[in-house]
């Protein structure tokens, strides 16, 4: 039976992604720091094991990675999704608030690769991390957020020029807005507005939109697929600065 392993599994897009892997037939070892939200998460779900782990932590991490060799035996699929936001003006942002938003996005992504890489030699599987439209085009308030998802992007890519020699894929989806836990709390009414006149779906995505276009690229649909980067975004990253003005209808 296949097995993904998915980070932030305990909300949002994280448990969407899980639901989505279980009804397709896989496995899943749900990883979260957050205990409470991840036993409720895993309650009730079929074929999975909720490993409380915080990744932005080396000890942790390493621990998580041996318990889903033991627990499962294989990996065929990481999803890199836990995330942190934090949108303040640059002159705001202390180096706590940075090193509190690296550490996660960017940090925890390169601890939990480095630690199930080796699992996933052995299937030839798949690795998606989880970047951001702010980490595709620069925007006010993201400079921490911003920059760690654009880093995000440049190490997918170097993953997959690594990674290739063994078969295993990296790709990365960079979400436009979802109306998660994460986004309830950066997204001002004021942002919500700008959004839509900037997205030309004119809506937020859903989190099983996010979900599908994750586990399509860890699917053998995308056997020939590495080292790209889709927006799940509604078009927001094409139109460049939209002028909502110009809209037809
Ligand atoms: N919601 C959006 O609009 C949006 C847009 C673009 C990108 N994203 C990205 O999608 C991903 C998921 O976001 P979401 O909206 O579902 O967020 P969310 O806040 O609803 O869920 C994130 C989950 O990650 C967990 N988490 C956070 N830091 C962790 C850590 N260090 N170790 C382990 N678990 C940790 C949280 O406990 C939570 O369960 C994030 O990487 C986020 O940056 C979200």
């Amino acid at each position: 039976m296949k097995t993904a392993v998915v980070t932030g599994a305990a909300r949002g897009i994280g448990l969407a992604t899980t639901q989505l892997f279980l009804a397709e037939g896989w496995r899943v070892a749900m990883i979260d720091r957050d205990a409470p939200a991840l036993t409720d998460a895993a309650q009730g779900l079929k074929n999975v094991h909720p490993i409380l782990c915080d990744v932005s932590i080396p000890e942790q991490v390493s621990a998580m990675a041996a318990e889903v060799a033991k627990a499962f035996g294989r990996v065929d699929a990481l999803v890199n999704n836990a995330g942190v936001a934090d949108f303040r003006p640059l002159q705001d942002t202390d180096f706590a608030t940075w090193r509190e938003v690296m550490a996660t996005n960017l940090d925890g992504v390169f601890l939990t690769s480095q630690a199930i890489i080796p699992q996933l030699k052995e299937t030839r599987g798949a690795i998606v991390n989880i970047a951001s439209i702010s980490g595709l085009r620069a925007s006010t308030l993201r400079v921490a957020y911003g920059t760690s998802k654009a880093a995000v992007i440049h190490l997918t890519r170097q993953q997959a020029a690594e990674l290739g020699e063994w078969g295993v894929r990296a790709n990365c989806v960079a979400p436009g807005p979802v109306d998660t836990k994460l986004a309830l709390a950066v997204h001002s009414p004021a942002i919500r507005t700008a959004y839509h006149d900037a997205i030309p779906l004119n809506r937020y995505g859903t989190e099983r939109e996010i979900a599908q276009t994750i586990v399509f690229l860890c699917s053998e649909k995308a056997s020939y697929v590495t080292g790209q980067v889709i927006a799940a975004d509604g078009g927001f990253d094409a139109v460049g600065v939209g002028l909502p003005a110009l809209r037809g209808g």
